[in-house]
């Protein structure tokens, strides 16, 4: 749905959205396969616009990943709309001033939340869940349903966009979602943004990846990477230059 992603899908055997789909879902089968009971899947996806066969339209990848989930047996919970600050506030698609036809932008990911089956248990006074308490303003702040202080991460990788997200996001979930001690596993590793959040907040975590060049350059990053900073390092730039920085 997003043309960075297609080729390897193909890859994977997918070229129609249902196909892609039906590959996703044997990553969240493997996610409640080896989550513990009560233990939360966090996606972090966005709908699609494309337009096939000269017909402009939304694929809700949100409401896909949905349904698949609750065919393996998750338990659907209130999700979070990233909505990412933006330089362009009115940007929009389709036919001017003109009703009906032009389109509504679409400005927010999906953050979808689900749990293998009943809450969680902890034995009494544990003390990793003690450790892991937040504060009431962090509470109040990251559980509310919309997230607009967080922006999106400038794209770059050794082969082009990585489709990172900023450490904010595993941060937050990682701290939402886990207790220190916890494993955390992130089944699309990418540059291991998830992977460096993890082991800052002091949780263990599994990274899987399936394209080899990617995997690669995340094991030199994990090698170089400092739970101590407070952002991840940079991923290399095309031809191995460090990325260049922008002006603030
Ligand atoms: C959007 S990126 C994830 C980026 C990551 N959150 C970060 O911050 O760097 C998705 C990643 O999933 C990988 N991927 C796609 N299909 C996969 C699959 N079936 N199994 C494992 N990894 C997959 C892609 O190669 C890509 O690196």
């Amino acid at each position: 749905m997003i043309p960075q992603w297609d080729e390897l899908f193909r890859r994977q055997g997918a070229v129609r959205y249902e196909e892609m789909h039906a590959i996703l879902a044997r990553s969240w089968e493997e996610c409640h396969r080896v989550l513990v009971d009560g233990g939360i899947l966090a996606v972090n996806v966005g709908d699609a616009m494309r337009t096939t066969e000269g017909e402009f339209r939304l694929w809700p990848n949100h409401a896909d990943v949905t349904f698949a989930c609750r065919r393996i047996g998750f338990r659907p919970l209130p999700y979070i709309l990233w909505k990412k600050p933006t330089n362009r506030p009115n940007a929009f698609l389709g036919s001017g001033f003109l009703p009906p036809n032009a389109y509504v932008t679409l400005d927010c990911e999906f953050i979808l939340l689900f749990r293998k089956g009943s809450i969680r248990q902890f034995p009494r006074s544990d003390p990793g869940r003690y450790q892991s308490r937040f504060t009431k303003a962090e509470r109040d702040h990251w559980f509310s349903q919309v997230w607009e202080d967080v922006r999106g991460v400038r794209q770059r990788s050794a082969d082009g966009r990585s489709g990172a997200f900023p450490p904010e996001i595993p941060e937050r979930l990682i701290r939402m979602f886990s207790v220190t001690g916890d494993t955390v596993l992130d089944p699309f590793a990418g540059t291991g943004t998830t992977l460096w959040a993890a082991a800052r907040l002091g949780r263990r975590a599994i990274g899987v990846e399936i394209d080899g060049e990617r995997a690669a350059e995340l094991t030199r990053r994990l090698a170089a990477m400092d739970p101590g900073a407070r952002r991840p390092p940079a991923p290399a730039s095309p031809g191995g230059r460090p990325p260049r920085r922008r002006r603030a």
